[in-house]
Order: structure tokens, then C-alpha cells, then sequence
């Protein structure tokens, strides 16, 4: 007999990955996956950059260094972090391997089994997975279109003990693509003073805005430190180099490195370099911006074919950035019977079915639908046929 150990019942495979196997099948159209467009990547400029530190006299790149991360990347992000009104210096970043480390090592660091994490209603599914293994129970608040209700939150937080965690993604959420409104942001502070919980504050799609006014992050609003702020280089520059930050206090942040240090020592040094010469050397706010176009115009060919094609009945989100549109279908129609049956078969079309992204008393009638990626005429054809495919399904 395997004798695993207790938290090992909590490790399972994901109800995704049988999909986003499909997904590089040239037959099927996907929506699923959520991966930033690679045709976006900076690759010319960081194979430059990668061949210049494999220099004889560059042998650094290839050494160990300190496990919080490089100290240059960990200034220059610092200098991200400040001017999106965060003033922070090089010895409060650490560097994770991307945002995912950070939701593992926070979760890691305060939740105990049987402690209570708060997520939003629906979360991300990767927050979940990161933070299972340290046996939480869940609490899920409802979201809006101004993101998490803060006044439910208080209600849970009045009403439950052993809570230590409010998982938030403030910014897009993924799979909403909702936003929190400044004055939810601002509760949410409050409460977290009040009930004296900590905020996981998660953050990696913030830089994707295609429209509107960019708010403060919850940790700008935060006068007592009670926010872990994570943030990822994956939807920026690329998600290959696994590279992303958490900024919180001293105290915090060491904790957060010695528990990575136990975890894999530290980031590969050659990727933390490249990253700092990437920074260092070229206009990376340029390179966002030129993004952002792109993103907006898949973003408005969704919702837009979307509007034209699918029956009534069905609503969806409409992200102001981010990747992701949340479908919401008439009660009763179960999303992932309706793409195993008749979305996959019929249409070579996926999405991702909504039930694994709520962290208790699931709803099978959603879906996380990502609009990165998918060429134009694909798009449409795809969401033709799924309009159809959905109007004979719901009659
Ligand atoms: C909300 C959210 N957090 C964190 C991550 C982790 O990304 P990475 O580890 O690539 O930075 C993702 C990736 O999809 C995400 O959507």
C-alpha cells in the first residue's frame, strides 16, 4: 500500500486538463485555454538577449544566486510596483516562480488544515489547486459587475471562525473578467482590519486593460499591511519564463522566501537575468501597449458574434481587459454534458464548463470562455456554430 499523506487527498487531477489536451488538436476551435497570445511574445528581442548572457564571460547567468531572486529584477520590479502607487524598495519584492508560487507559498504560510479561506464566487481554479494541499475549508462570496459583494463578505466574516484568508483577483478576474469597483476595494480593506484577516491580493492580469480608468491596488489602499500582493511578467512579457513577484511586509516576505527557499531554492538565475535585461534595455510599458489592441478587438469580435449568434436566455460579462468572458446559460443546461455531447462532436468547439471554479456548492451552468489567441474568422465560425448547436439544445 501507497501511504500518501493526508493532504495528498486533496491533490487531484483537474477537470480542465482533459480539455486543454484537445486543445492543440488544429481540429478544434478553442476557447479554453486562456494563454496569452504567443504571436505577442518579445521573442526576437529576448533571443538577443538569451545569447548575449551564454557569453564565455557571462558564466553568472548560469550560477546560483539569492533565493528572494536576483537583486536587480527585484529592484526593478520594485520600480513597477512604486509607480502603480505602491512605494516599495528591492528588499520587498520577492521573486516567485510566476504568480502561482505566490498563492502556494501564501497559502502555505497562514492556512492551516481546517483554517477558512474566502474566494470569490467563482475563483480561480489554480488558487484552488495551490491551496488545497494545506486543507482549508471554503467560504465563496457572490461577485457582481463591481466584483466581490463586500457587504456578503461581511456576513461570512461576522459569522465564521478560523477564517485567515480573502482570495481576491481584483483586476479581471479570471474566469470573469470582473473588476471591483474603488468602493468595494475600499471595504474590503476596512474588514479586513476589522475581522483582522489577511487579504491575498492576486493581480496578474491588471496590466490588460483595454478601456476604462485603472484603479488602485487593494495593497495602495491598505494603511496596516494586511494585503500579500502578487503579481506575474506570464500575461506581459511570456509565461515560459515563470517569473512573477509578491510584495508584503517584512515579516511576510522573509517567511515567503525561506518557505520558497525549501520549495526549489530560487527562480532560475538565466530567466531572472534575461528579465532584468529585458527591463532594463527596452520600453516594456510600450510593449504592453501595443498588446492592448489586439486583446480589445478579440474581446469585441466575442461579444460581439456572441450578441449575434447565441439564442436568448444567455448573458455574459464584459471584461473592461484581461482574457476571459464568464457565460452564464439558462439553469439546468450542464455545460460540461453539452460540450462533451454535443459542443466537441458537432462543432470541434471548447470552453471551459464553470462548475471547478467555485470553491464550494458548484453551478454547472457557466462557462470560462478566453477570447486570446483565436484568429478571427475561427472565432466567428467556432461561435456560429456553438449559437446554433445552443438554440436546439435549449429549444
Ligand atoms: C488569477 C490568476 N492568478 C495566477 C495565475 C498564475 O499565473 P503564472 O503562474 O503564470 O503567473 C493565473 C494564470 O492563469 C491566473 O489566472
Amino acid at each position: 500500500m501507497t501511504a500518501f499523506a493526508r493532504r495528498a487527498e486533496r491533490v487531484q487531477p483537474s477537470a480542465i486538463r482533459e480539455f486543454l489536451s484537445l486543445a492543440t488538436d488544429p481540429r478544434i476551435t478553442s476557447f479554453a485555454g486562456g494563454y496569452p497570445d504567443p504571436t505577442l511574445f518579445p521573442v526576437e528581442e529576448l533571443h538577443e538577449i538569451y545569447a548575449s548572457l551564454l557569453t564565455a564571460d557571462n558564466a553568472s547567468a548560469l550560477q546560483y544566486t539569492a533565493s528572494e531572486g536576483l537583486p536587480e529584477l527585484r529592484a526593478l520590479v520594485a520600480a513597477r510596483l512604486t509607480a502603480d502607487g505602491m512605494p516599495c524598495t528591492a528588499d520587498d519584492v520577492l521573486i516567485t516562480q510566476g504568480g502561482q508560487q505566490g498563492l502556494d507559498l501564501t497559502a502555505k504560510l497562514f492556512v492551516d488544515a481546517g483554517d477558512v479561506v474566502v474566494t470569490e464566487r467563482p475563483t480561480f481554479l489554480g488558487a484552488l489547486i495551490a491551496f488545497n494541499p494545506c486543507e482549508p475549508s471554503y467560504r465563496s462570496v457572490p461577485m457582481d459587475d463591481e466584483g466581490m459583494d463586500t457587504v456578503a463578505l461581511e456576513e461570512v466574516l461576522r459569522t465564521t471562525d478560523r477564517v485567515k484568508l480573502v482570495y481576491t483577483v481584483p483586476d479581471f478576474q479570471n474566469p470573469t473578467g470582473r473588476t471591483m469597483s474603488l468602493a468595494r476595494r475600499r471595504h474590503l480593506v476596512e474588514l479586513a482590519e476589522r475581522y483582522d484577516v489577511m487579504i491575498l491580493e492576486d493581480t496578474p492580469y491588471r496590466e490588460l486593460r483595454y478601456e476604462g480608468e485603472r484603479l488602485p491596488t487593494i495593497r495602495n489602499l491598505d494603511p496596516n499591511n494586511l494585503v500579500v500582493h502578487l503579481g506575474s511578467f506570464s500575461k506581459i512579457l511570456a509565461p515560459g519564463l515563470r517569473l512573477g513577484w509578491a510584495l508584503a511586509t517584512p515579516e511576510v516576505r522573509e517567511k515567503l522566501a525561506l518557505l520558497k527557499l525549501a520549495a526549489d531554492t530560487q527562480n532560475g538565475t538565466l530567466n531572472m537575468r534575461a528579465a532584468a535585461a529585458y527591463l532594463g534595455g527596452h520600453d516594456v510599458e510600450a510593449h504592453i501597449a501595443s498588446m492592448l489592441p489586439v486583446y480589445r478587438h478579440q474581446r469585441d469580435l466575442m461579444l460581439a458574434t456572441m450578441a449575434e449568434h447565441f439564442p436568448p436566455g444567455i448573458s455574459w460579462t464584459r471584461a473592461e481587459g484581461g482574457l476571459f468572458t464568464w457565460v452564464t446559460f439558462p439553469e439546468g443546461l450542464d455545460l460540461a454534458a453539452f460540450q462533451r455531447d454535443v459542443l466537441i462532436p458537432r462543432a470541434g468547439v471548447i470552453i471551459v464548463p464553470g462548475t471547478p471554479f467555485f470553491a464550494e456548492r458548484p453551478e454547472a451552468h457557466h462557462a470560462r470562455m478566453s477570447f486570446s489567441g483565436v484568429p478571427d474568422d475561427r472565432m466567428v465560425a467556432g461561435l456560429r456554430a456553438m449559437g446554433s448547436l445552443l438554440a436546439d439544445a435549449l429549444g
